[in-house]
């Protein structure tokens, strides 16, 4: 299956000075849900900006297609498929479920995806007149998962989406992802929830210091030891889990990545 997202050497921050992102290398295939996990300040939301375009200082490669997209600036990245849900302010407060619909479609010159959205999350169309605040936050995560939906994109880069949920909603926000490739997209989910996450995807990474420290096929992920015992927060029954890790498990802490050239690429802005 070919990747639609390409992660290379990736390396970038805020400043020229200091790099949050440290040679991260990934992939996401088509139509296929893949999650980053990681701590709080393991970098998962810098990624995200470094992938849609939004991180000052970039260095490495993004290929959407195997198209390099690296230079590219946010909007055009949008208009070559890549959508974005943030983990905050992903919807117009003030506005109502139409008119945050509306303003996508209206930028993107796709208006009759509006009535597509209402068919798919019945409780927005339900609601169409209401302000986005007064959403629950299921949904107004619905909404903000439309608003990116509504450009038809390939792909979508999730930033945290249950960090603003009650937990009674993360079960069913996470389940609700699970459903999103049946929109024609593919998911890069980044996560602290690793375990739930993982639960719905269907490859794994674990970022740490970063770059990537394990990867592989969720279910192998959830079912590894080190990946347990250092990232998922619970560990196995040492022989099983063993064996798990040996046979399966991609464990690349020791990344070969530093020693890869990095490819020069002007800053993006
Ligand atoms: N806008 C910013 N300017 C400078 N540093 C930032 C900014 N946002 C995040 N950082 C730093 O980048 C690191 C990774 O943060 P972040 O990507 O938000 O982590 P995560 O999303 O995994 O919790 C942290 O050390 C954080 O302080
Ligand atoms: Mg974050």
């Amino acid at each position: 299956m070919t990747a639609v997202l390409q992660v290379l050497n990736l390396c970038g921050g805020y400043t020229p000075e200091v790099d949050i992102i440290k040679g991260l290398t990934l992939s996401l295939r088509d139509r296929q849900i893949a999650t980053v996990a990681g701590t709080n300040g393991a970098g998962k939301s810098t990624l995200a900006k470094a992938i849609v375009g939004l991180l000052p200082q970039i260095r490495g490669d993004i290929l959407v297609d195997g198209r390099a997209i690296t230079r590219e600036p946010a909007e055009k990245r949008a208009q070559l498929g890549i959508g974005y849900v943030p983990q905050v302010a992903n919807v117009f407060g003030g506005l109502s479920v139409l008119e945050n619909l509306q303003i996508v479609a209206s930028v993107h010159g796709c208006k009759g995806r509006i009535e597509e959205m209402f068919a798919r999350f019945p409780a927005l169309a339900q609601r169409r007149r209401a302000y986005a605040s007064s959403l629950s936050g299921g949904e107004r995560q619905q909404l903000a998962f439309a608003r990116a939906l509504v450009p038809n994109p390939k792909i979508m880069v999730l930033d945290e989406p249950t960090a603003a949920l009650s937990p009674a909603k993360v079960t069913e926000s996470f389940q609700l992802i699970k459903t999103l490739p049946s929109f024609g997209v593919s998911v890069l989910v980044v996560e602290q929830r690793a375990r739930q996450a993982l639960a719905v995807s269907d490859y794994g990474y674990i970022m740490d210091g970063g770059k990537i420290a394990l990867e592989g096929e969720a279910g192998i992920l959830l079912a590894d030891d080190r990946a347990a015992e250092l990232y998922l927060g619970r560990g196995r029954a040492p022989q099983e889990a063993t064996t798990h890790r040996e046979k399966h498990a991609v464990p690349i802490i020791e990344s070969a990545a530093a020693d890869v050239p990095l490819l020069p690429v002007p800053m993006d802005s």
